[in-house]
């Protein structure tokens, strides 16, 4: 073999070697383990909400709803959660930030995990516009509120909590902040900054030797409740679309369990799109531009997934 077939090979293998690789996952490290997650009255974070009761963490989960809540709360007693909590509010709010983490502080006297799952997609449903930018500046505010300051705002209020346990902070992000993509302009805009903001604090800890750990979610479009025609359409991801919602939520709780910088769920399609992105770009921004507007209009991006 040449030294091209010798690069070739050694690239495979480096592939399937990620493909295979599991990160270590001790259940046993979340029993008892300090938990808030935000954004758990549908959902993912519902999801998660449940597997951290499962594994008998005690858990601070928020939204608005508060009638959800209190279902929410009652499962997951029921599923061997050591202490389950809520805070109904609008993480939009500063306020209510606050009174989230203040409220985790003084129940649970320290935290071990933030993992903030929140979106607040919403405002285009309601006001049923065009799905291109139209330079709507209070869309704008409203979503960098709710889908990034607020992230921030949270991750830094509880940072020296999570600091003096070597916690952990979870970022449930999109593969709109990997790839371009149309129609999201707003929301793939904060999913961008919150891999750009908590990719450099991650830098900053690290030369602090602060040890908390950071990882950001790539999660593609499939996770949520994805309209039938859309499946149709895609039919060569149909199989990847239809993977539940509580798959996604145990891939999240693994991977900031095992401190890892980033994942992705599903595997397949969005790691592929994330590296192709970063090497043929055009190719990529071609695709997505291929896919039918109109599909795309009726995905939960656009719709907008109440919390
Ligand atoms: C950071 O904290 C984690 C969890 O306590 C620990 O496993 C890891 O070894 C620590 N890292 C360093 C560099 O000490
Ligand atoms: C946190 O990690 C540091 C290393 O970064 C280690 O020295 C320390 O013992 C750890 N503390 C806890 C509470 O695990
Ligand atoms: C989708 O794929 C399945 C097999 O995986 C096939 O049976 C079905 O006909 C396909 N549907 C469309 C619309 O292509």
């Amino acid at each position: 073999m040449g030294t091209l077939g010798w690069s070739f090979f050694l690239l495979l293998a480096v592939l399937v070697g990620y493909i295979w690789y599991e990160p270590a996952f001790d259940p046993e490290s979340l029993r008892g383990a300090r938990v808030v997650v935000t954004g758990c009255s549908s959902g993912i974070g519902e999801q998660m909400a449940y597997h951290y009761a499962g594994f008998g963490a005690r858990v601070l989960i928020t939204a608005r709803r508060e009638g959800r809540l209190k279902e929410v709360v009652a499962k997951m007693k029921d599923l061997g959660a050591q202490e389950a909590i809520y805070v109904a509010g609008d993480m939009g709010k500063p306020e209510d930030c606050e009174r989230t983490i203040q409220t985790a502080k003084e129940k649970f006297g320290g935290l071990d995990y933030l993992v903030l799952n929140h979106a607040g997609l919403s405002t285009l449903k309601k006001k049923n516009k065009s799905p291109f930018w139209d330079g709507d500046m209070d869309i704008l505010h409203a979503e960098a509120t709710v889908n990034y300051i607020s992230y921030i705002q949270l991750a830094s209020l509880a940072l020296p909590l999570l600091h003096k346990t070597n916690g952990s902070l979870v970022i449930v992000g999109s593969l709109a902040g990997k790839i371009a993509t149309p129609f999201a302009t707003y929301y793939a805009g904060s999913k961008y900054a919150l891999d750009g903001f908590f990719t450099s604090l991650r830098q900053e800890l690290v030369m602090q030797d602060i040890n908390v750990s950071i990882t950001y979610c790539v999660l593609g479009l499939i996770d949520t409740d994805l309209p039938a025609n859309f499946n149709k359409m895609f039919n060569f991801t149909a199989k990847l679309q239809r993977a539940p919602p509580s798959d996604c939520a145990m891939a999240i709780i693994r991977g900031g369990a095992a401190r890892q910088r980033e994942i992705y769920y599903p595997w397949g399609g969005p790691w592929v799109a994330t590296k192709l992105s970063r090497i043929v770009p055009q190719l990529l921004e071609s695709l997505t531009r291929s896919l039918p507007p109109k599909l795309l209009e009726k995905s939960p991006l656009f719709t907008g997934e109440e919390n």
